[in-house]
């Protein structure tokens, strides 16, 4: 994202506010400038009659950073205006995506804004991709191209199977923890990696009965202190950590070379979590299985990316969590709460930036 001019910056901090109960208010605005569907939005203008909608999803020219009004108090979108005295009244920013890094440069938090961002939403998608992408590396290469040539082979090559390996989770909150269920349920050993190694309960929003809510899937937890020693055993590293300064970098060459030989590496969050060289250089020199990438330092990949031949690699482009599913249901139920006065789900830690 771009740098906010500093003539607009607000200087002074706003401090944290909680939301006043709408008994105290005659009206409150909320802009909605994210995708949800037509029947929630319905839905949202059906919560409280003082709550005023604006719906600006179909307006092609919106521009946010053009956009002035006294009375905002809600953005469901991406960013609020650059220039906050635009919005004085703004109180709480309802992201539709879960990484918050495009706002790092100058974080609306840091102005006193409530952030939410929308943790949770991607955790179903993105682990049926890992899962899927995990089945798919296990199975052999060459099937469909015997069928492509009507060749049925002599020799079937063997399966090996899930059963029984060994997955490290390098981050384990709502997209890590669905990923540990459904993989488990597979048969496969879970390791996770986090921040907070202590903090085991996950308090994001959650779909019911998914995802693992008191962190009791994996055998062990650890923190970032034992990331190389655990990659030892790992025939699979997932990447599920928010980008940050501290995360930058994270899966380096010494976790990378940690690896055995056969490890496969999936990265579902952010391309400069990884030090990409690091494990171009491994795929090329067989040091480790395969590797599977939704996410890139640079985005789009350009054309002459050497990731596009990288051996025994699948490259999507950043889409393992597309979903028109479950924002919704978190909109509304932080809206509710924001109504009455309770604590929203999925705020961003201002000291930790996710
Ligand atoms: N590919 C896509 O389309 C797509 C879609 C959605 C999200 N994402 C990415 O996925 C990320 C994770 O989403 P989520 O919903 O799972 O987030 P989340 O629920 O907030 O979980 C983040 C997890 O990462 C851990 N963590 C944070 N910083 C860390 C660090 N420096 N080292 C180790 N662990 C660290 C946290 O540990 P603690 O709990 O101990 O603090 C937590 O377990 C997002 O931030 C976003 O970048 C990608």
């Amino acid at each position: 994202m771009e740098a906010r001019p500093a003539a607009s910056r607000r200087t002074s901090a706003r401090r944290p506010i909680a939301p006043l109960p709408p008994r105290y208010r005659s009206a409150m605005r909320l802009l909605l400038d994210a995708e949800i569907q037509d029947d929630t939005v319905d839905e949202l203008r059906g919560l409280d009659a003082k709550l005023d909608v604006v719906d600006v999803r179909e307006e092609r020219a919106f521009d946010m950073d053009a956009f002035r009004d006294e009375q905002l108090e809600i953005i469901v979108g991406p960013r609020t205006p650059r220039d906050l005295d635009r919005v004085p009244g703004l109180r709480w920013l309802q992201l539709r995506s879960a990484g918050v890094d495009h706002l790092a440069v100058d974080p609306p938090w840091r102005h006193g804004i409530v952030t939410t961002n929308a943790r949770g939403v991607y955790a179903i998608p993105i682990a049926e991709y890992v899962t899927g992408m995990v089945l798919r590396s296990h199975q052999p290469t060459g099937w469909a191209m015997d069928q492509a040539a009507h060749h049925w082979p002599g020799e079937a090559p063997l399966i090996t199977v899930l059963r029984g390996s060994t997955a490290l989770v390098v981050g384990y909150g709502s997209i890590g923890r669905e990923i540990a269920r459904q993989l488990s349920a597979l048969g496969v050993r879970i390791l996770a990696a986090k921040a907070r190694p202590e903090k085991r309960a996950d308090d994001g929003y959650r779909v019911p009965g998914t995802g693992d809510p008191d962190g009791s899937i994996p055998e062990r937890i650890v923190g970032l202190d034992r990331l190389t020693e655990t990659a030892r055993s790992a025939d699979l590293l997932v990447v599920t950590v928010p980008l940050t300064d501290d995360s930058r970098g994270l899966v380096d060459r010494e976790v990378i070379d940690a690896l055995p030989v056969h490890a496969w590496v999936i990265n579902v969050s952010r391309g400069p979590i990884i030090d990409e060289a690091a494990l171009l250089e491994a795929l090329r020199a067989g040091q480790v299985g395969g590797a599977v990438l939704d996410v890139f330092a640079q985005e789009p990949l350009p054309a002459d990316s050497p990731w596009w031949d990288a051996p025994n690699t699948i490259v999507t482009p950043h889409a393992s969590g597309v979903t028109l599913r479950y924002f919704d249901r978190l909109v509304i139920e932080n809206v509710r709460r924001y109504l009455a006065g309770e604590p929203l789900l999925n705020q961003v830690d201002p000291e930790r930036g996710y």
